[in-house]
């Protein structure tokens, strides 16, 4: 069975992340045509890259990157849930995705992204790193506004629209509509 992890990148306390993580989790264990998992970043205590060789170069030496390769090496393609901050990912998503290059090359990614203004720039960013890692990302994109999405910005209460948006484009009730 095809296994897909859904990446939490945000490591910030009282993250909005968590509520979206689950919720695309919820939503993707409907599916019975691939196996779905959380792989939350804040689970592996990431110092700041602290490999002496790049990752592409292989030759891991931390125990917390050899668990991390060994988990994302378990995968066949990745839902990465990010925030949006200064108009880019947040800088422990980048770091943790640094960390390790051969596990994420020829694989599938798709993106959810929250952020005051969806947190749509954030996934160009996230596209141009995928292109690096060879990792192959789809068109498709379900952004999340804080304004209306999460009550006070803080309660995440998906709109019907939004929920409909995690769906593929040839099963949803929104022909023609661009996500
Ligand atoms: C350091 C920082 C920078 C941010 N920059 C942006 C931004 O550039 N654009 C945006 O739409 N939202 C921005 N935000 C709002 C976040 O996207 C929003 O707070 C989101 O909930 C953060 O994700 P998290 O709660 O899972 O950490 C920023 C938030 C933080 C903490």
């Amino acid at each position: 069975m095809t296994k897909i992890a859904i990446i939490l990148g945000s490591t910030r306390p009282g993250r909005n992340g968590e509520a979206v993580a689950r919720w695309v989790l919820d939503a993707a264990r409907q599916r019975t045509d691939a196996d779905f998992e959380l792989v939350d970043v804040a689970d592996f205590d990431f110092p700041l890259l602290d490999e002496p060789v790049p990752a592409s170069m292989g030759g891991y030496t931390k125990p917390h990157t050899l668990s991390w390769a060994d988990t994302i090496r378990g995968f066949d393609g990745f839902i990465f849930v990010t925030a949006e901050y200064n108009h880019g990912i947040p800088g422990a998503l980048k770091n943790a995705i640094d960390f390790i290059y051969a596990e994420w090359n020829n694989k599938a990614a798709g993106f959810v992204s929250y952020g005051s203004a969806g947190g749509v720039r954030a996934v160009e960013h996230l596209r141009g790193v995928m292109a690096e890692l060879q990792i192959a990302d789809v068109r498709a994109h379900v952004f999340l506004s804080l304004a209306t999405e999460f009550e006070n910005y803080k309660v995440f209460t998906p709109t019907p629209e939004r929920a409909d948006s995690l769906t593929p484009v040839s099963t949803r009730s929104l022909p023609g509509a661009r996500h």
